[in-house]
C-alpha cells in the first residue's frame, strides 16, 4: 500500500512550479513502490537517478525564477537545493557498499519534500505573487 501521494497543502499557487512538484512526489512514490515490492537494488538505484535528474533540473526551473525576480533568499533556498542532491549522491554510494537502510528512504524523501515545500517554496511563492 502506498502512502505517498501529491496532497493540495503542498500547492503554492505557482503553476509551474506546483507542476514540477506533482512529478516529483511521483517518482518518490515510484521509489517507495519498488521499495515496497522488493524490486531489485539496481532497480531502486536506477529511480533514485531518475529523482536526482528530475530534481536537478527542477532546482535549476526555480532558481531562474529566482534570478528573474532578484530573490534575495537565493542563497539560502539554493543551498537546500544543494544539500538534498549531495544527500542522494550518498544514499546512492551508501546502497553500493551495504550501508543504507533504503526502507527509510521514502519517508526521508517525502519529508524534506513537505518541509521545503511549505517553508522555503512558500516564501519564494509569496514573493512571486506580491511581484
Ligand atoms: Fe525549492
Amino acid at each position: 500500500m502506498s502512502e505517498i501521494e501529491w496532497k493540495n497543502e503542498y500547492s503554492i499557487g505557482v503553476e509551474e512550479i506546483d507542476f514540477e512538484h506533482r512529478i516529483f512526489v511521483k517518482i518518490i512514490r515510484k521509489i517507495e513502490n519498488a521499495i515496497q515490492k522488493e524490486s531489485s537494488e539496481r532497480k531502486v538505484e536506477r529511480l533514485i537517478q531518475e529523482l536526482i535528474k528530475y530534481a536537478s533540473f527542477h532546482f535549476q526551473s526555480e532558481e531562474n525564477i529566482m534570478m528573474d525576480i532578484k530573490y534575495a533568499n537565493i542563497v539560502d533556498h539554493k543551498k537546500q537545493h544543494e544539500q538534498l542532491l549531495t544527500r542522494l549522491q550518498l544514499v546512492l554510494l551508501e546502497i553500493e557498499i551495504g550501508q543504507h537502510n533504503i526502507a527509510t528512504l521514502p519517508v526521508f524523501l517525502i519529508d524534506w519534500f513537505r518541509n521545503h515545500t511549505l517553508e522555503e517554496d512558500k516564501k519564494l511563492s509569496s514573493f512571486i505573487l506580491s511581484v
